[in-house]
């Protein structure tokens, strides 16, 4: 969603700032707009891209700026609404991420007293309020308005009085500070930055931090000091680059072997798995998990993997519903949030939703130092920034991270044999080739989504642990491709979606070998009795499967538990070869943000 970015330094403000912005561009935006400090405040802003607003922005110089893109939530995108907002009268203009509950009481309260208002947005109460506190210390005035605020934000502030500093406040939004020598940056995310400097600090809710040329001081709210060290992001700055991939999604699905690798390290090894959770799930008696879109998806796989392998009986909900629900939970539960981004508003609070019911928490999570890393221990995905909108690495990751936690659940509960890990922990060590042998087959994919560019709807079946995954290739397909695709479980074909079957119709079957990969075989009959072209997705040497499908797309044989993940990246390259030959905006798709942060 929005993205805040901000410059205080040696060099030009306004091309750093643009190329800031650009950098969050995948977060999804539909305006955007920057404002240089100086003896006044210079602005420039425009709906559409950034591209957009370079082309309007006249030279401006000037070592200081802040600068956004937003995602329109109040108020259509239009050049007024988009931000920098200003308070002429003081020179102070406002970034801001998030949602202000209140800005109808504050606007019609700051109309009784003369402001005026440009634009339709709640962020404008913010820079008025602000100038209406201002008495010669920016830091003062964003600290006292803000305890009339409230809501979700991660702000930056500038002021033409004060033109050394940057003034930035977080509660709710994500906010991270960079440090390179004497330049300072300002962003909503590590990806954003991490070209400039891989050293950060992470500004925590609840705190007031002010930028000048000597440095960054944090405090909280009511004006207690912060002490924070820089901590420097174990990144390479290349995973935020495309690398000559032409889209970040395909760098990032062929980037799954070695993210593969890395969600391992330290954790895989011939003795078995070491997940080094900081807490004792011995008593625990039930997991709910709680995600949204992919993570919930894998949320559905992680349940058919605990329960086999642990026999903890496991809930999937999703976590948008769940917070509504007046959920029954207990201190014998363990919640667990999955979620690439750690920002997701509804996972964040469903978690705290369930938190206060006494359970134990942990999160499943990319992003460092991310909203969900604050509610509860996490265990890390180490999937790296991942900046194409439609999730890939982050999915497979999480599935790998789901697989450990199963073992390692059912390994202390000696529900799995010794015997039967260590034969577990060989094909999981597999898996990193595997997936690099499925990336080899990429031109076949390529050939076969080449003969579905023009289909007007897909369908998606698995059964039991593929089934997930058939959701997960629906998502991605619609995501990417905007065509209407749904994924089903294979069993329900007959209480409804074969009703959609007709000639040529593409159906995808999941079909790799598994206790159930009988019944699949036929459901995948009734399909193609009714006319459906059948691309079978099976696993290397099953010969049966050619006589039954119109295609078919190979993964290596592994176990029916791990081969998921392997089908996972076969279907990511089918929606991306689609989408790609349909010509689609692949790493942006229209409507849609990279982490959604608000409800
Ligand atoms: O960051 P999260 O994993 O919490 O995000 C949840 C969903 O918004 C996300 O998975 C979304 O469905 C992706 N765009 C799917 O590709």
């Amino acid at each position: 969603m929005c993205g805040i970015v901000g410059y205080l330094g040696t060099l030009e403000a306004m091309p750093v700032l643009f190329d800031l912005l650009k950098r969050l561009e995948y977060r999804g935006y539909d305006s955007a707009g920057i404002a240089i400090a100086g003896n006044s405040i210079r602005t420039s802003k425009t709906k559409g891209s950034v591209d957009d607003l370079v082309s309007v922005t006249p030279n401006v110089h000037g070592n200081i700026g802040i600068g956004h893109t937003r995602w329109a939530t109040h108020g259509r995108p239009t050049s007024a609404n988009a931000h920098p907002h200003c308070d002429d009268a003081r020179g102070i203009a406002v970034v801001h991420n998030g949602i202000i509950e209140n800005y109808t009481e504050i606007k019609e309260r700051l109309i009784g007293r003369g402001y005026e208002f440009r634009s339709e947005t709640d962020t404008e109460v913010l820079p008025h309020l602000f100038g209406e506190h201002y008495c010669g210390d920016l830091e003062a005035s964003v600290r006292e308005a803000l305890s009339d605020v409230r809501g979700s934000y991660a702000l930056a502030a500038i002021c033409e009085s004060e033109p050394d500093k940057i003034v930035v406040a977080r509660k709710g939004s994500p906010l991270v500070l960079g440090v390179c020598g004497s330049d300072f940056f300002v962003a909503s995310d590590v990806a954003g930055i991490l070209k400039y400097t891989r050293d950060v600090i992470f500004v925590e809710d609840g705190e007031i931090g002010v930028i000048t040329g000597d440095g960054i001081r944090l405090t909280t709210l009511d004006g207690t000091p912060v002490e924070r060290d820089v901590e420097t992001m174990d990144l390479d700055p290349e995973a935020a680059e495309m690398s000559g991939y032409e889209h970040f999604m395909l760098k990032e699905i062929f980037e799954q072997p070695a993210v593969i690798r890395e969600t391992f390290s330290g954790r895989v090894s011939s003795g078995g798995i070491d997940l080094d959770l900081g807490m004792d799930l011995r008593d625990v008696e039930r997991i709910v998990v709680l995600a949204c879109g992919t993570s919930h998806n894998a949320g559905l796989f992680g349940r058919y993997a605990i329960e086999r392998f642990s026999k903890i009986p496991v809930v999937v909900e999703v976590a948008s519903e769940f917070r509504y629900m007046n959920p029954i939970i207990d201190d014998r539960d363990l919640v667990v949030a999955i979620t690439q981004s750690g920002e997701t508003a509804d996972t964040l609070a469903a978690m705290r939703e369930a938190g206060s019911r006494g359970c134990k928490k942990l999160g499943i999570v990319n992003v460092l130092g991310s909203g969900m890393t604050r509610e509860c221990e996490c265990l890390f995905t180490r999937a790296g920034p991942e900046i194409g909108v439609a999730a890939t690495k982050s999915f497979t990751s999480q599935l790998a991270v789901l697989l450990l936690l199963s073992v390692a659940l059912g390994s202390d509960r000696k529900v799995l044999s010794t015997a039967s890990v260590n034969e577990f922990v060989y094909e999981l060590r597999q898996l990193g080739g595997n997936i690099q042998r499925v990336l080899n087959d990429a031109p076949a994919i390529k050939e076969c989504a080449a003969l579905f560019t023009d289909a007007d709807r897909f369908l998606f079946m698995g059964r039991g642990a593929n089934y997930p995954i058939a959701l997960e290739g629906a998502l991605k397909l619609k995501e990417i491709s905007y065509v209407p695709a749904e994924g089903f479980p294979a069993g329900e074909l007959k209480h409804g979606p074969l009703a959609l079957i007709s000639e040529g119709v593409p159906v995808i079957a999941i079909a790799t070998r598994d206790t159930v990969y009988d019944k699949l075989l036929g459901n995948i009959k009734e399909v193609e009795a009714r006319g459906a072209t059948v691309v079978g997705i099976a696993s290397e040497g099953d010969t049966e499967i050619t006589k039954y499908v119109n295609y078919v797309l190979r993964i290596p044989d592994t176990n029916p538990l791990i081969a998921p993940i392997l089908s996972s990246v076969v279907l990511q390259l089918f929606a991306y070869y689609v989408a790609y030959h349909r010509g689609c905006e692949i790493d942006k798709p229209r409507n849609l943000a990279k982490s959604v942060t608000v409800e």
